[in-house]
């Protein structure tokens, strides 16, 4: 199946590091000219971007994805230097633990403005070069936390069911210009968000008993499926929550078949 990326302009946001930097790269690697967008570069590369960075450069532009002004002048820019907007993969995201009971209202609004009001407005600023297009395609992450949430997940959690819910009615509301809205929900991808590969090993057990695969998700799991989702193989897939999460959410104790 050809999966051809050739051409197309992507905007990757969260791409300084992690699952972000990876998909920015796989893009790139794929033939398309991508722009990641973060509010800070690391002053060298992300070593999860390393493997692929060399042979396709990725440009890079300072984005605050919750400040309007910022997002519009960042996103206007992109089109007008390469004449539009193919894709928009909306990655940037940040945990915020604590109970109900913990959470400090700031830290609630800090985590629905970046999860929520980042998705909202880079999407509302792609879309209007998109619709001038006739196409487009916009991915948003979500994650399995919007379907089962854990104990002092509450702001994100709910952040990433509002993605989903979004990402629905954005489907809708732009599926006359034949523009494609999708979500994917990630399982377990070890990064400096969650700090899963430092946890001691019978941490890392208890988390890896919850997943069908019983193994840790990489980011190119990710970008896998993302690639597929940008390709023209996906054009009728569109208000989907895709579940990429190693069978996170398939069944209640998956560690049974491994034995355990
Ligand atoms: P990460 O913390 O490693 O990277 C997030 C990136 O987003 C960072 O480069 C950060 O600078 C950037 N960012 C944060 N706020 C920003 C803002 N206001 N404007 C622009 N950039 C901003 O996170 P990770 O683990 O790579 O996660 C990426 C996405 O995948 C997030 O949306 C996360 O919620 C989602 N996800 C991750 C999972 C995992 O296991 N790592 C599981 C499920 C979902």
């Amino acid at each position: 199946m050809e999966l051809d990326l050739r051409n197309k302009t992507v905007i990757v946001t969260g791409a300084a590091r992690g699952i972000g930097a990876v998909i920015a790269q796989r893009f790139a690697a794929e033939g398309a000219r991508v722009t990641a967008f973060d509010l800070a570069f690391p002053e060298v590369p992300s070593p999860e971007g390393d493997e692929h960075a060399s042979a396709h450069p990725v440009e890079q532009v300072v984005c605050n994805v919750t400040d309007p002004d910022s997002v519009r002048t960042a996103v206007d820019e992109v089109a007008r230097r390469h004449g539009g907007i193919d894709v928009l993969v909306n990655n940037a995201g940040i945990n915020m633990l604590g109970t109900v009971a913990e959470l400090e209202w700031e830290q609630w609004r800090t985590c629905f403005d970046v999860n929520v009001g980042g998705v909202f407005l880079m999407s509302q600023a792609v879309a209007e070069h998109m619709k001038r297009a006739g196409s487009g395609r916009i991915i948003n992450a979500a994650s399995f936390a919007a379907i089962v949430p854990s104990v002092g997940s509450a702001a994100y959690a709910a952040s990433k069911s509002a993605v989903v819910q979004l990402s629905r009615v954005l489907a809708s509301e732009l599926g006359p210009w034949d523009i494609t809205v999708n979500a994917y929900a990630p399982g377990m991808v070890p990064t400096a968000m969650n700090g899963f590969a430092e946890m001691p090993t019978e941490a890392q057990d208890r988390l890896l008993d919850t997943l069908s695969l019983r193994r840790w998700e990489s980011p190119d799991d990710v970008a896998n499926l993302l690639i597929f989702l940008a390709s023209d193989q996906a054009s009728y897939l569109t208000g989907a929550l895709l579940d990429i999460s190693g069978g996170k959410l398939a069944t209640q104790i998956p560690a049974v078949a491994h034995g355990r």
